[in-house]
């Protein structure tokens, strides 16, 4: 097999709110509207993810939280209710997802190779976590692509950011090889929102948009940052502040998602693109992704 690749990596956020006002027959609460600009972003990213004809996601979620190494889904279809632990009256979704099982088998064991503590998941009964739900749900909501799920494993808090991006490095070049070996077209999704204080209390209607707002100018002030950065290309002083980043902003960064989104496409220093940027309870959230060519865009753009 040849011509495995990223065909695109994206900053893909996973607020249950999303979903919740998208009203999908999946999730049983009714919601009138709400957080347009981000949900009006992901159509967008859509419809640009369409021509590159992906056929995997890859995700690695901060709500997948594993102690002892990085656990990859490791069985091929999982269903269930996901209830969302903090936002219960939000996100009750019924959930049908296949596994690529032999591509994450195929990440799995590089990154043990390269040194990583690694473990595949093989309980047929697991629930999988809601961060990888609504990111997978909203980049793809047909469900019609097998995902890979990857943990976090928390290493920002057991031992600090510079231990988590060491992993990562890892990680992301171990799931560029096994993609690029697997000859299939692979959407990277880091599921995390960047600055991450948020209200603890909403409003009695949670899509009454008058009541939200980013929770502090300093937090807006990290986002717009990281903004600049990613639109300039400037992915390694990025890497290079993601524990400022981290400790500051509280950002959801600290899961490891963005720093192995970084690793596994090598520091891309081309623009990266930024479909929308909003908050959902206070919490900052871009969805941006850097796409490869459309197939025949190239020959499309010679005279
Ligand atoms: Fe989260």
């Amino acid at each position: 097999m040849s011509g495995g690749r990223i065909v695109a990596a994206v900053l893909a956020p996973h607020p249950p709110h999303l979903v919740y006002a998208e009203n999908p027959p999946q999730n049983e609460p009714r919601a009138e509207c709400g957080w347009e600009e981000l949900r009006m972003g992901y159509e967008r990213l859509r419809r640009a993810l369409e021509p590159l004809r992906p056929e995997v996601l890859v995700v690695l979620s901060p709500h997948w939280q594993t102690y002892i190494g990085t656990h990859f889904l490791g069985v091929p279809r999982f269903e269930s209710l996901s209830v969302d632990p903090v936002f219960p009256n939000l996100f009750r979704y019924r959930y049908a997802l296949d596994v690529d099982v032999p591509l994450a088998e195929a990440i799995c064991a590089r990154a043990e190779a390269a040194g990583l503590v690694t473990k595949m998941m093989r309980n047929p009964d697991f629930r999988v976590d809601y961060g990888t739900l609504v990111s997978c749900h909203l980049t793809r909501p047909a469900w019609d692509l097998p995902v890979v799920g990857i943990s976090s494993c928390r290493a920002t808090a057991y031992y600090g950011a510079d231990v988590m991006q060491e992993q990562a490095l890892a990680l992301g070049r171990a799931t560029r090889e096994a993609i690029e070996a697997s000859g299939k077209r692979c959407v990277l999704l880091a599921s995390n929102s960047l600055s991450h204080r948020h209200f603890t209390t909403e409003p009695a209607i949670p899509e009454d948009m008058s009541q939200e707002r980013i929770t502090s100018h300093a937090q807006y002030l990290w986002d717009m940052h990281v903004l600049d950065l990613l639109r300039s290309g400037q992915t390694r002083r990025l890497w290079g502040e993601m524990r400022e980043l981290v400790e500051q902003a509280v950002a959801e960064a600290d899961a490891g998602a963005l720093s192995w989104l970084l690793a596994a496409t090598e520091f891309p220093d081309a623009p990266c693109e930024i479909y929308a940027y909003g908050s959902v309870i206070g919490t900052g959230n871009a969805v941006a992704a850097w796409l490869e060519p459309a197939p025949g865009a190239a020959e499309e753009a010679t005279p």
